[in-house]
């Protein structure tokens, strides 16, 4: 057995995608270990950090005199994950649109999970309720989970991962974030899986899943 993928997540939420990751890392699904998770704000991701006995930042985006510039909040961000040797950010409703720096230095190896099919519904203000708001006020009769490499434009990285999920007709986007979230939560596992396997292979725009015995 390889040695475990060392797993940085950010987040700024409740953190089931959090707490997911970590039931399977534990459980051997994943041959992982979450070795840190961030957060701008105080949040239930942290909370579920600290009772897993992994290492949680708060990190307070208002403390202007530690970081007082987006920059330099992000270089906190960096050395902490360095510190920690992560070698795969994974956001998890992380909530912070982050800079040049940060995405560069984890180039490949930084992925989000959207509660949509990206490219629809994506973007700077698409989060939380407003993609399923968003999703059902256009008509849609699918939605769906992406999980995707980070670039610098917010949910624009390569796709590596997409499943559907139908919308039904009463549906609220209370509805419709519950429908989808469980899915959510097997997709990222699943992408992380790939990951440290070294499975995927980012072409472009492209991420090419390789075959388990094709390394
Ligand atoms: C998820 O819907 C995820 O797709 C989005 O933010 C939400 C986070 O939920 N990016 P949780 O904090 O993991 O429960």
């Amino acid at each position: 057995m390889p040695e475990k993928l060392r797993v940085g997540v950010l987040a700024s939420g409740g953190g089931t995608n959090l707490q997911t990751i970590i039931d399977n890392c534990t459980a051997g699904r994943i041959n992982a270990e979450v070795v840190v998770v961030i957060s701008d704000v105080q949040c239930g991701a942290l909370e579920r950090a600290r009772k897993a006995g992994i290492p949680a930042e708060h990190i307070d985006r208002r403390d202007k005199q530690r970081c007082p510039t987006r920059e330099a909040f992000d270089r906190i961000v960096l050395k902490c994950l360095r510190a920690h040797d992560a070698e795969l950010v994974c956001l998890a409703g992380y909530l912070r649109i982050m800079t040049r720096e940060l995405v560069d230095a984890y180039a490949g190896r930084m992925i989000n999970i959207h509660p949509a099919l990206l490219p629809s519904f994506g973007g700077k203000d698409m989060w939380g309720h407003h993609v399923h708001q968003a999703v059902l006020d256009y008509g849609c009769k699918v939605s769906g989970c992406t999980v995707h490499v980070v670039w610098l434009e917010t949910d624009g990285g390569p796709i590596i991962l997409q499943r559907a999920v139908p919308v039904e007709e009463d549906d609220t986007p209370e509805t419709l974030a519950a429908r989808i979230l469980p899915h959510e939560h097997q997709l990222y596992s699943q992408a992380i899986q790939l990951f440290a396997e070294r499975r995927l292979k980012i072409e472009g725009r492209r991420v090419r899943i390789l075959p388990s015995s094709q390394r």
